[in-house]
């Protein structure tokens, strides 16, 4: 009672102690989101014969990030100078190598960069506005732009999964993250989390509804509730109802899902556990948190410089898109301390006290969750940063405060990293892919035979040359230009 009392006292002090808002000017925003509504990709319960596009986007999942997009445009447009025709100067866009991530990118671009915005076509010469294609091309009923609608295509960079460490640092891109999440299964916390669960488990394990294997491990579980995500964001009533009979509070708005008085639903209870579950797997340990959001944080630091480093001659990009995962959300977000497998079981306990410099997100980064860093200048010119989850401002730095000077910001990112990514997940030496700037084998090999024939011709004319020097101290009148 008194530890909570001075817990509230503490929270209390700092909301009244928290800084006042620098109100500086906005320089640069770096976006990173979910993918937006998905079919189903787990079949290890609930099957279901007719399930197609598994993993795809859905048309829902289009529909939010396209509002996303629209949304995103329209608070920035003056802030940022959003230009409503795209420019490859503001703004890169990159995605992890999967469909519905991509597709998610493209939807939200589309918001972002609306119809009849495109570029026109100025040139009147027909021939110069047509491929050769013999004998007969189609007719386009496009007049001025140079896509139908003046539609706007835009580049989304993809690396392939392995090569992703900024946003897949807790997978294929770490060779040893496989290893980690399998000792996290064994060990007590894990056990005891379980436990914690598992009426929960069991009642769903005897509801024959579900098909489960017998005695299901929170893996399991988790895998569920996924599938079952899936299938309430298509939005089928019926369908949804029937599940309802089985799980009490499923049919819940997401804004009731958070109410407290819910909490002990079976449908919050269930995503409580999909969430834990999901960070005991991948960032259990100090060293899985440190090392997956290693390579994200230094390439976010590096957008801020790069963009405080460049001037009218040398532009840097205003925005960066980066399209992602549940996965990369709760990466960033624990790496941010905004959230921990720890917490989230006091919160399962009803033993967490809030207090706003140490939040605790419990929720699961649902379809289209996303993270904004937005990057300002105080009157003073000194950069600061903000993060947004969901809109919403977050405290940083360990503070109550939502922003946090830039300097400050990677001093307290440095103690959330490692300092080297690679030798932390036992990557072999990094051999570059011919899109990398790095200069590859084969080069090296040509460059060092070339240099050795090259020094072998310079000998051979040296020692001619001593051969004609020495013969011209015979013949010392001859001219030195016939050498
Ligand atoms: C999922 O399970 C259903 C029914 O058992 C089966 O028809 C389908 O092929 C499975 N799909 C995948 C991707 O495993
Ligand atoms: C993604 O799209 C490709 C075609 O671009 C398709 O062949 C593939 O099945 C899709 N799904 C996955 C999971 O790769
Ligand atoms: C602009 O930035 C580039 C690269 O940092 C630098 O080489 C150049 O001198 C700068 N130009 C001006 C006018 O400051
Ligand atoms: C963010 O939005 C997603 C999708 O609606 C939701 O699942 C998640 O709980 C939200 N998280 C926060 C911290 O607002
Ligand atoms: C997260 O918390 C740890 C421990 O208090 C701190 O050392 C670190 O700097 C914090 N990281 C960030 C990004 O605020």
């Amino acid at each position: 009672m008194i530890k909570k009392f001075l817990l509230a006292l503490l929270a209390f002090t700092q909301a009244i102690l928290a800084a006042q808002d620098p109100q500086g000017q906005l320089l640069q925003v770096v976006e990173t989101f979910r993918h937006g509504a998905r079919y189903r990709i787990y079949n290890s319960s609930y099957p279901d014969n007719n399930q197609i596009n598994y993993g795809e986007l859905t048309a829902e999942g289009q529909r939010m990030h396209y509002v996303l997009g629209v949304t995103l445009q329209q608070n920035y447009a003056n802030r940022l100078n959003f230009p409503q025709t795209y420019d490859h100067t503001f703004l890169y866009a990159k995605s992890t190598n999967v469909n519905r991530t991509i597709m998610s990118a493209y939807s939200q671009l589309a918001g972002m960069f609306p119809l009849n915005k495109g570029l026109s076509v100025e040139n009147t010469v027909e021939q110069f506005k047509i491929p050769p294609f013999y004998p007969q091309l189609a007719h386009v009923n496009e007049e001025i732009y140079a896509l139908a609608g003046g539609q706007q295509p835009i580049p989304i960079h993809v690396k392939e999964q392995k090569d992703e460490k900024q946003l897949l640092g807790y997978m294929d891109a770490c060779q040893n993250a496989k290893q980690w999440s399998k000792n996290n299964k064994d060990d007590s916390d894990w056990n005891r989390i379980k436990g914690e669960f598992q009426p929960l488990i069991d009642k769903l394990a005897n509801d024959k509804y579900f098909e489960l294997p017998a005695n299901p491990d929170l893996d399991l579980i988790s895998e569920l509730v996924d599938t079952l995500v899936a299938i309430k964001w298509a939005g089928d009533t019926d369908k949804n109802n029937e599940i309802e009979v089985h799980i009490d509070g499923f049919n819940l708005p997401l804004d009731e899902m958070i109410n407290p008085i819910n909490f002990n639903t079976m449908w919050v209870q269930m995503n409580l556990l999909y969430t834990i579950q999901l960070h005991l797997a991948l960032f259990k340990t100090q060293q899985q948190k440190k090392t997956s959001v290693t390579p994200f944080f230094n390439e976010l630091l590096a957008y801020f410089n790069n963009y405080l480093n460049a001037n009218d001659s040398n532009p840097y990009f205003k925005w960066i898109m980066l399209s992602a995962h549940d996965t990369t959300i709760a990466m960033v977000a624990q790496g941010l301390n905004l959230t921990s497998w720890q917490c989230m079981e006091l919160v399962k306990n009803q033993n967490f006290v809030s207090n706003p410099s140490s939040p605790c997100i419990y929720t699961y980064p649902g379809f289209a969750s996303n993270i904004i860093f937005e990057l300002y200048e105080d009157a003073n010119k000194k950069p600061y940063v903000k993060a947004l989850y969901n809109g919403t401002e977050q405290p940083l730095c360990g503070t109550a405060d939502t922003f946090c000077y830039l300097d400050q910001l990677a001093q307290s990112i440095s103690y959330s990293i490692v300092s080297d990514f690679d030798e932390e997940c036992g990557n072999p030496i990094y051999v570059s892919s011919p899109d990398s700037s790095s200069t590859p084998t084969w080069a090296i090999v040509v460059i060092v035979v070339v240099s050795v024939l090259f020094l072998g011709a310079l000998g051979y004319i040296f020692f001619q040359r001593r051969k004609i020097l020495s013969l011209q101290s015979i013949n010392r009148n001859s001219s030195y230009s016939q050498i």
